[in-house]
């Protein structure tokens, strides 16, 4: 890319360009120089759980363009584990992977998915499920984790409550996450080669979302994520938080919306001003046999596939749809995980052309037009 930054900020660990902004939206794109890698913004993360992708390699997942994936804490820390990952060097040596890696701190996970994990104080309680025992994850282990991990970026712990939660215990969380942050910030012991990214909380509180937004930006991380969105709550409220956090958030600094993977979310909070993203979706839906299209989301598993002979998408490039039709995918998603594995290639190469399609359109300063004819495209001809 040859634009010359509008808007540069650095910090040690990262160096986030501005390099073109759109005239009517808050939406931007960016260049973000990690230590393993220079990402272009807006960009969608893939989730690989295990520090390996379902079924997807990483020299896959390179040549579908991803420049940043997502590993995940709660699970790493039970295996490999941190040892392992020290005498391994990290765990971009560990898998493989010579790009950019963030992880997230555990908490929310473990939150989502024991349904034991009870909050203090301290940190996260849990009951270990391999034997049953007591366990607590702190502020400072989840850092100390994610700094073995190696991370480019690291998430702070935070206590995260459903965004249909109401009342005192939505405000008790995000004061929460804030002292979590400190305690985060205090134990991070290589700042100079890994970021630490605070998450905005306060539920849909527009006050309380405020009030979160503020305190973090007193503390100069490289960089921001707006979390507790994306589950179930009505999107005009979902929208909302997300402006209202951008609102208030420094400008040149990279905001990462967490959760959100759904095209139109991707579409829409760009342009609010949001710069990455992750999701378990696309993977997720691939495994279910769904393939995501323009117009939504094509379910491979239905009978009338069976002698479609065309490609998923007639104007992908992706592998699958070079050298896969339909119906072979249908035949085989149907009973084996090989068409799993091709339908999650054709779902991560969706999701990057994408964010490449917002990119450029942002470039080109015709992003307004962008989104009325995606909108037009997905949910018909009456906008
Ligand atoms: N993933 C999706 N939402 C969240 C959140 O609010 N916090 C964390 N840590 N991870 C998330
Ligand atoms: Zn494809």
């Amino acid at each position: 890319d040859s634009l010359t930054p509008i808007e540069t900020s650095t910090s040690p660990a990262l160096k986030f360009e501005v390099l073109a902004k759109c005239s009517t939206t808050k939406a931007r794109a960016s260049k973000m120089t990690l230590p393993h890698y220079t990402a272009h913004t807006p960009m969608f993360m893939p989730v690989g759980t295990m520090g390996t992708m379902k079924g997807v390699t990483t020299k896959q997942l390179e040549a579908l363009d991803c420049h940043v994936i997502l590993g995940n804490t709660y699970h790493l820390g039970s295996r490999p584990g941190a040892e392992l990952l020290d005498k391994a060097g990290g765990l971009h040596k560990f898998m493989n992977w010579n790009r950019g890696l963030l992880t997230d701190s555990g908490g929310f996970q473990m939150v989502s998915l024991l349904k034991l994990a009870n909050i203090t104080e301290e940190g996260v309680e849990f009951e270990n499920p391999h034997d049953g025992k007591k366990m607590m994850l702190t502020p400072e282990m989840s850092i100390g984790l994610q700094n073995s991990i190696g991370a480019d970026i690291m998430m702070q712990l935070d206590d995260v409550v459903s965004s249909l939660t109401t009342g005192a215990r939505v405000e008790e969380a995000m004061w929460r996450s804030i002292r979590w942050l400190d305690r985060g910030m205090a134990a991070h012991k290589r700042p100079n080669e890994q970021n630490l990214f605070p998450i905005v909380q306060g539920g849909l509180d527009p006050n309380l979302r405020t009030i979160s937004a503020q305190e973090l930006s007193k503390r100069d991380a490289p960089g921001y994520a707006i979390g507790g969105l994306s589950g179930g709550e009505a999107k005009d409220s979902f929208w909302r938080m997300v402006t209202l956090s951008t609102d208030v958030l420094p400008t040149c600094k990279p905001r990462y919306c967490m959760g959100v993977g759904y095209a139109e979310d991707l579409v829409v909070c760009s342009a609010l001003g949001v710069d990455m993203y992750d999701c378990v979706f696309p993977t997720r839906t691939a495994r279910f046999g769904n393939a995501l299209v323009r117009t939504g989301s094509m379910s491979l598993r239905q009978g009338k596939y069976s002698d479609d002979f065309r490609p998923i998408d007639e104007d992908c490039d992706c592998p699958t749809c070079k050298n896969y039709t339909r119906a072979y995918i249908h035949t085989v998603a149907t009973k084996e995980t090989t068409g799993c594995h091709l339908i999650t290639i054709h779902n991560i190469a969706f999701q990057m052309r994408l964010m490449r399609d917002i990119r450029q359109a942002i470039v080109d300063d015709r992003y307004p037009q962008f989104v009325r004819s995606f909108i037009r495209r997905r949910f018909g001809k009456t906008v």
